[in-house]
């Protein structure tokens, strides 16, 4: 007989991810249940989510479409081995995906996660290069301040300070170009900033002094989000696009973040008018409702391995849930109602509403700068003296008191609604982070 006591609500055993698990165990806060642009909180409060879950849940919640298609597959075929078999709905859902992918990206590989997604994009980026002929290209380029996933891979080409400190010494023959972020220069910007294009030079100096030769592949989020919201000057990522072509090398925009309608565009490849070699997605691609990520590649990258006899494997690589059914039906369900709704293009509608909302909170206390793109915003704040990310967690703190769920990274508040967000609803984020900008300490 088992001799295990549960507790259901003991909340010792579950080590929380990215949490300050002593201050949350204190005092928790728990959603129960969620619906379109709220959640409801375990004391039954409405919370209106002002970051999609977390950067995922772009059609809102509980959307009925997305449900159903849930329940039936998995009542119908809940999963078939990823590997040398398949089923109808991954294929669905990869000719779907390349249906609105920008033109030139015509392949798949489905994985579960922004994190897995980013291994194997620049698993696929090392292994092209050596199909052909061309193993000589290991090295990968990553940028400061770019946040790529948690695995080795991501982390190393990541450029967070956290991580490169703590989990030892990283993959090898790895390189960053600089970050765009600058605040003396671009401080209250509306849309791309205009000072720092000419920083993607930096990647011809990284390109010289390592040779072309030995670089597989830069890996860039067109804006990158988790730390802060980080948005390219203009024609910063197109000289990126040129530079790599010219020597190359291949170009991976990581689009966890900014893919499925964030920027106002299905994706920050079409806003940017730049076409990456490798599409790196998760996220919105099931609206955060089943854990998916996918890959999507060129049609020459593609083809470069299928070679050699037709019963070997030509990539080695994959997930035990790689296209998952439940999973597939999710994201074909999510990228009906994007469409039903047009959801992928509604960010661009709201832009204006969105960026002039935020920039009234200029002048307010503590707030050094404003940013915003798309569906996108930061509110960057300045921290309390030697006590860096305090003072944003408390603005978190009391706005998940005040009914609003924001994000904070560092100093900086980062937010992303569900793209099905009402303009009264964005009143009803800034109004209240501007009561509670006056009252922070
Ligand atoms: C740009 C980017 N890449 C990768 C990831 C990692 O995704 P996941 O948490 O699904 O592994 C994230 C997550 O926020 C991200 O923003």
């Amino acid at each position: 007989m088992s001799t295990t006591t549960v507790v259901p609500n003991d909340l010792n055993a579950f080590w929380m991810p990215f949490t300050a698990n002593r201050q949350f165990k204190k005092s928790p806060r728990m959603f129960v249940a969620a619906k379109d642009m709220h959640y409801t909180t375990s004391d039954g409060r409405q919370v209106l989510d002002g970051t999609a879950g977390l950067w995922c849940c772009n059609a809102g919640h509980a959307r009925p479409k997305i449900v159903e298609a849930i329940a039936k597959q998995a009542a119908e075929l809940d999963y078939a081995p990823a590997f040398q078999m398949g089923h109808p709905k991954a294929f669905e859902l990869a000719n779907r995906l390349i249906d609105i992918a920008p033109k030139g990206l015509d392949h798949v590989l489905f994985t579960n996660s922004g994190s897995e997604s980013v291994e194997t994009a620049l698993k696929v980026a090392l292994a092209y290069h050596r199909v052909k002929g061309e193993g000589s290209r290991t090295r990968l380029i990553g940028r400061e301040r770019a946040y790529h996933g948690v695995n080795f891979g991501g982390i190393s080409v990541g450029g967070i300070v956290t991580n490169r400190k703590m989990f030892g010494t990283l993959l090898a023959g790895v390189d960053h170009m600089p970050h765009t972020h600058n605040l003396a220069k671009n401080a209250f910007s509306k849309g791309l900033p205009e000072y720092g294009t000419e920083l993607a030079d930096e990647l011809e100096r990284i390109v010289t002094l390592h040779d072309a030769s030995t670089i597989a592949a830069v890996i860039v989020e067109p804006v990158a989000g988790s730390t802060g919201v980080l948005i390219p000057p203009p024609g910063y990522l197109k000289r990126l696009r040129e530079i790599t072509k010219k020597h190359g090398i291949l170009l991976i925009f990581d689009e966890v973040i900014t893919g499925y309608g964030r920027l106002g565009t299905p994706f920050g490849a079409d806003y940017f008018d730049v076409v990456p070699d490798i599409m790196v997605t998760a996220k919105g691609l099931t609206n955060g409702v089943i854990p998916m990520g996918a890959v999507m590649v060129s049609a020459e990258i593609h083809d470069a391995f299928m070679n050699g006899p037709e019963h070997v494997i030509e990539f080695f690589h994959g997930y035990t849930y790689s296209g998952n059914p439940i999973a597939s039906a999710a994201g074909l369900a999510t990228l009906e109602t994007y469409k039903d709704e047009g959801l992928l293009t509604r960010g661009a509608e709201l832009a204006p509403k969105w960026e002039s909302a935020l920039h009234s909170l200029k002048g307010l206390p503590h707030v050094i700068d404003i940013r915003n793109i798309g569906l996108v915003g930061a509110i960057e704040l300045e921290p309390i003296a030697g006590q860096p990310t305090k003072r944003a967690f408390s603005a978190f703190l009391k706005a998940f008191e005040q009914g609003v769920l924001i994000r904070t990274t560092g100093d900086i508040i980062a937010l992303s609604p569900p793209l099905i967000v009402s303009e009264s609803q964005i009143d009803q984020i800034v109004t209240t982070l501007a009561g509670i900008l006056k009252t922070l300490e």
